[in-house]
């Protein structure tokens, strides 16, 4: 049997197939049933920084409720009320219980978009067991005033910010959406990600036209959006320090190969597991197997990266090659339906 044992993040794995933050992880049963389906690592959904900042004001407000203690009892004033435990406390919880159910990694996801207090939370997942913290920086620069560099540097504060809080490794899931996608990688790499995730998938809300209201964009991928992040990883591939983790339209094992012959480290899905159900991951885990015992390799390390752009090659000029190829194809194939009738 071929060996798919790997390592993500330094973390030994015994396969390289994640389940990505998704609604499957909000329970303990969802927890234990990825690993059942046996999942390398499980990253669990995103705590907001709104959350975050929720659960920083009810601390503040439970110190003051206790400073202001002894002049109530003088005063005779109702106590204060103290909100309830938010999402927040509910994620560290989670964390607990899912770390003392299963055997596999978990991976805490922090997602935020500015720079804040909100990043040194971070240490409490790190206490609640997470054996990595994934920090998704989902930001839409929605002002069209903002440069493209201030975008940047805010990535790479809030990484500080993170890194500065936890000694367990810090992965970021970012977007695809840079002027130059593989400098920000660069430079996360070097101010110290321990891992990319390629890529943030955005859900934009859409217009439906019908109701003439804005609906939220909550659809599950495809295995052609695949091709981006795919590209990405292949560049960048054996330039960076730190894993290469792929997210984003994995259907079947043959994605799951595709995506380590391009370099990834890891192989993470969401929407194939929400589609099929959690037991997807079993199929796509003993697909692997299979396919590497088909085509001869006896482990995962000989596949990783065959496919990444090579060292030598000018990434620009390949890519380049690449879609010039694509179009000559493309007018192959469909040139002679528009010279058809003259
Ligand atoms: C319903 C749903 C909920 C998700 N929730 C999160 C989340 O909480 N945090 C996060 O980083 N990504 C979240 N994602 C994104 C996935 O982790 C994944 O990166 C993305 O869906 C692309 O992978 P896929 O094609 O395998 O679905 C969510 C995706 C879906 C479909």
């Amino acid at each position: 049997m071929p060996d798919l044992t790997t390592h993500y993040l330094g973390l030994a794995l015994r396969n390289p197939v994640v389940a990505s933050a998704s609604p499957l992880s909000l329970h303990l049963k969802g927890v234990r049933a990825l690993a059942d389906a046996g999942v390398g690592a499980i990253v669990l959904y995103s705590l907001f920084e709104e959350e975050v900042h929720r659960e920083q004001l009810r601390d503040l407000q439970i110190v003051e409720a206790h400073e202001d203690a002894f002049g109530e009892a003088l005063s005779y004033f109702p106590r204060q009320h103290t909100p309830e435990p938010g999402a927040a406390h509910h994620y560290l919880r989670q964390i607990e219980r899912a770390v003392a159910a299963v055997d596999v990694p978990v991976i805490a996801s922090l997602n935020g978009s500015t720079p804040g207090g909100w990043a040194s939370f971070a240490a409490s997942m790190e206490s609640a067991g997470a054996a990595a913290i994934e920090l998704n920086i989902y930001a839409v620069p929605g002002d069209p005033h903002t440069p493209g560099r201030i975008v940047e540097d805010r990535h790479v504060e809030i990484l500080h910010a993170v890194k500065a809080a936890v000694t367990v490794p810090v992965a970021v899931k970012l977007s695809p959406h840079f002027s130059s996608v593989g400098e920000v990688a660069l430079r996360l790499d070097q101010a110290g990600a321990d891992g990319l995730v390629l890529f943030n998938r955005f859900l934009h809300p859409d217009i439906d036209p019908e109701t003439l209201s804005v609906e939220p964009g909550v659809a599950l991928s495809t295995p052609q959006e695949a091709r981006l992040p795919r590209a990405w990883i292949a560049i960048l591939h054996g330039h960076v320090a730190g894993s290469l983790a792929a997210t984003t339209g994995v259907e079947t094992a043959e994605d799951v190969a595709a995506y380590l012959l391009a370099g990834a480290d890891v192989v993470m899905t969401a929407s194939a597991l929400l589609r099929h159900g959690v037991t997807h991951a079993t199929t796509l885990v003993e697909g692997l197997e299979a396919w590497l015992d088909r085509k001869g390799f006896a482990h995962i390390d000989g596949v990783r990266g065959r496919l990444a752009v090579p060292r030598e090659a000018d990434p620009t000029a390949y890519e380049r090659a690449g879609y010039v190829a694509a179009l000559e194809r493309g007018r192959a194939t469909y040139g002679s339906l528009t010279g058809q009738g003259g």
